[in-house]
């Protein structure tokens, strides 16, 4: 399987705590790739290398080939990279259409601002970019919450409006921040199909997750930090397997 990322010797340190620390491996197109650890050791911070919002200190990441260390948010996004965040992070006074509209507006060829004017030559974009994001919404199941305000939503319907607008970017890989924190049980269970259908709908997804029942369910690969540096990798099997990780976890 070819790698869609590629990070090789990644760091990033914050005052005197290494964050990230020389992190080296790929994300195989296809795969859903877990990255866990205990609380602190680094995994937002890998995310936020990946997606842009943080420069690393060293190290490079290939993404479909480009090297992307350095490049903005924006420009990481534009090439096929979408990620949801650990806090949700949605647009209050919008409803949830147009918060998913937002992630379609990075594809058409109007920008959202111009969107938002209501420009003529935006309009037939508009209403491709309102179907689109219909479509999405029927597919995870939460077409009838389209015209209310999304923040107003219980929080598990707001992390799967998230996760549709990270949808509505078409990305090559996705990022999930820890998408089943705060859900139920039955909302994870729930999350844990929708992300293999995302998988097998050829979106490659890699995930930072604390529910050990569901990584060890979804993962291709699973990858374990802990104070910044990758301490182990492999299928689920050999993660349970593996004395350190067993040791790390134990000691938390
Ligand atoms: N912007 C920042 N400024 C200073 N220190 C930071 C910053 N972001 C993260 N850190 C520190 O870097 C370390 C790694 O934090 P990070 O949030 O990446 O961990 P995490 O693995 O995502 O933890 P959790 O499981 O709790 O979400 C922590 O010691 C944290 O305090
Ligand atoms: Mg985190």
């Amino acid at each position: 399987m070819a790698a869609i990322l590629k990070v090789e010797g990644l760091s990033k340190s914050f005052g005197g705590v290494e964050a990230v620390k020389g992190v080296s491996f790929d994300v195989h197109e296809g795969s859903i790739k877990a990255l866990i650890g205990p609380n602190g050791a680094g995994k937002t911070t890998l995310f936020n290398l990946l997606s842009g919002q943080i420069r690393p200190d060293s190290g490079s990441i290939l993404f479909k080939g480009i090297p992307v260390q350095g490049l903005s948010p924006h420009r990481i996004a534009s090439l096929g990279m979408a990620r949801t965040f650990q806090q949700i992070n949605l647009f209050h006074g919008m409803t949830v259409l147009e918060n998913v509209m937002v992630g379609l507006h990075l594809h058409t060829k109007t920008g959202f601002f111009s969107g938002m004017l209501n420009l003529p030559v935006s309009r037939r974009d508009d209403r491709f970019a309102k179907e689109e994001a219909m479509r999405i919404l029927e597919d995870l199941g939460i077409s009838e919450l389209a015209y209310r305000e999304a923040t107003s939503l219980a929080y598990g319907q707001q992390r799967t409006v998230e996760l549709a607008r990270a949808l509505a970017q078409k990305p090559g890989l996705l990022l999930l921040d820890e998408p089943a924190a705060g859900l139920n049980i039955k909302e994870t269970a729930e999350l844990g199909s929708v992300i293999k259908r995302i998988r097998d709908s050829g979106i490659t997804v890699f995930i930072v997750e604390h529910d050990m029942s569901l990584v060890m369910k979804i993962s291709d690969e699973i990858m374990v930090l802990s104070y910044g540096q990758k301490i182990a990798e492999g299928t689920p099997l050999e993660i349970q397997k593996n004395e350190e990780v067993v040791k790390v976890y134990l000691g938390e």
